[in-house]
């Protein structure tokens, strides 16, 4: 490792402060992209790396491919420099280089890191001395310092290393997790404190100082593990609770309890309770992945992470369950799901986004089809859905008219676009899974 010649860092850090840093940004999806907004909103140069050539050249056109990212957002900020390109040989030209690439899990349920090791084996030849890596892909503690940095290290040609204290030379390594909440309005994406923790003292501060231009608050921990785990807490902790109240809805179901009248109850109590809702099943890149990638590391320390099994044995559990409640609503009616006419509502994950990554739509379309179910869909954000890693549907939407045609309407995502009311007029039977129709009065709604 080569000695500190004097400013680097100083250098760099005055150059964050003052907005004249380059920064790059690998990933341009539902994380990478904002954060590249938002960057080029304090009037920093951001480059923003993908592997997809379509990406690249709809942002170089001025395109957005994210519904709640407009076309003018991409232009004002190439007005400030932004551009996309794939070419890694410009990472040399970066003064700070982000990482926002996929952390999917493998057909074994296992952590599937090829996207983080395939970018850092290809940026590895074009780091340089006084430049910030930022990790901020969700993984488990340890991917930093044990996979980041020995790829980084073994893939320069110039024997860089990484830099640790005051006193050395080098590439300046840092894990920050992403809090991003797709569709949530409530909180201004700058009021999301930023947790940062670097290989190293002054990596934390030179991250603290970019992530300080364009967040209000930066949480510095004391390494790389503690930030990946702090956003593994996180997650497991949603993910435990979420499948607390699936677990409950299916009891109260059975009392004749209506579990949203109980949680809209307890959410009444100013300390110690936080309300998370039922539904259909977990969906998202975060919830129903992140848990199992500590469960994985576990292994490692002969542990077993109990909670989330369990957690992750309900929630995978619910999209049976609303298939389950399907049939006996259609069997009070002397149907079967077996000929049936089905429409489900909702594709993507969450309410009023445009994602459908691991959302329980896709199994429960997949399972009515299976059973025979002549099946359906709308969704106002996917004009058709194809296939992907766990799904093969090839269906296009279907409009939202002649309800009275379908012997079941299931209401799997609720959108805030749609007219329940005018749903449960106009159709023989609605299975709502989400409490979407909430307030309505109707002996053709069966809530589950
Ligand atoms: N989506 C969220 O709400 C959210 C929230 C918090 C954390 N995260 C985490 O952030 C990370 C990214 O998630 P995302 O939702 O943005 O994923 P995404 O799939 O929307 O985007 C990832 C992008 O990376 C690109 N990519 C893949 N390999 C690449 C490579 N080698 N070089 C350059 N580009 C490459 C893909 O083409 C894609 O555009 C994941 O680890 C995820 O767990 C996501």
């Amino acid at each position: 490792m080569t000695t500190k010649t004097g400013s680097g860092l100083s250098d760099l850090k005055q150059k964050m402060e003052s907005r004249e840093a380059a920064i790059g940004i690998i990933g341009m999806g539902y994380v990478g992209l904002p954060l590249a907004l938002l960057f080029s909103g304090e009037r920093f140069r951001v480059t923003g790396f993908d592997i997809e050539t379509g990406k690249v050249n709809t942002l170089n056109g001025g395109g957005s491919y994210i519904v709640r990212i407009l076309p003018e957002e991409i232009r004002e900020a190439q007005k400030a420099g932004f551009r996309a390109t794939t070419d890694y040989a410009e990472i040399a030209r970066m003064d700070a280089v982000i990482i926002c690439v996929p952390t999917p899990l493998n057909e074994y349920h296992e952590p599937d890191l090829s996207y983080v090791t395939e970018t850092v084996k290809s940026i590895a030849p074009y780091i340089h001395d006084d430049q910030l890596i930022v990790l901020e892909s969700t993984t488990y503690p340890g991917t930093t310092e044990e996979v980041v940095v020995p790829l980084l290290e073994a893939g320069n040609p110039n024997g860089l290393k990484v830099a640790r204290t005051a006193d050395e030379r080098g590439v300046h390594v840092v894990f920050s997790p992403e809090r991003e909440d797709p569709g949530n309005e409530t909180v201004a994406r700058h009021d999301i404190p930023k947790v940062v923790g670097g290989c190293g003292p002054e990596a934390t501060e030179l991250a603290a100082a970019m992530y300080g231009t364009i967040f209000h608050r930066v949480v510095p921990v004391s390494g790389p593990s503690v930030a990946e785990m702090t956003k593994l807490l996180e997650n497991i902790y949603r993910c435990v609770n979420i499948a607390l109240v699936n677990e409950l809805k299916q009891l109260t179901m059975r009392m004749g309890i209506d579990i949203h009248e109980v949680i809209d109850a307890a959410k009444t109590k100013p300390f110690g309770f936080q309300a998370f809702y039922p539904g259909p099943g977990l969906g998202g890149h975060c919830i129903p992945i992140d848990p199992f990638y500590l469960s994985w590391k576990a292994q490692k320390y002969d542990f077993r992470t109990r909670f989330i099994e369990l957690a992750g044995e309900v929630n995978t559990a619910m999209p049976y369950f609303v298939i389950e409640q399907i049939g006996g609503a259609l069997n009070e009616r002397s149907k079967s799901i077996k000929g049936s006419k089905i429409l489900v509502l909702g594709l993507a994950y969450k309410r009023d986004i445009d994602d459908l990554r691991e959302s329980p739509s896709l199994p429960i379309l997949e399972m009515l089809r299976d059973k025979g179910a002549l099946v359906a869909y709308n969704d106002p954000y996917f004009p058709k859905v194809g296939h992907g890693r766990h799904y093969d549907l090839n269906m296009t939407n279907t409009p939202l008219d002649n309800l009275g045609q379908y012997d079941a309407v299931v209401i799997v995502t609720d959108h805030t676009s749609y007219d329940y009311r005018a749903i449960v007029e106009q159709s023989q039977l609605v299975v709502d899974s989400r409490n979407a129709t909430k307030g309505i009065d109707s002996p053709k709604i069966v809530r589950c």
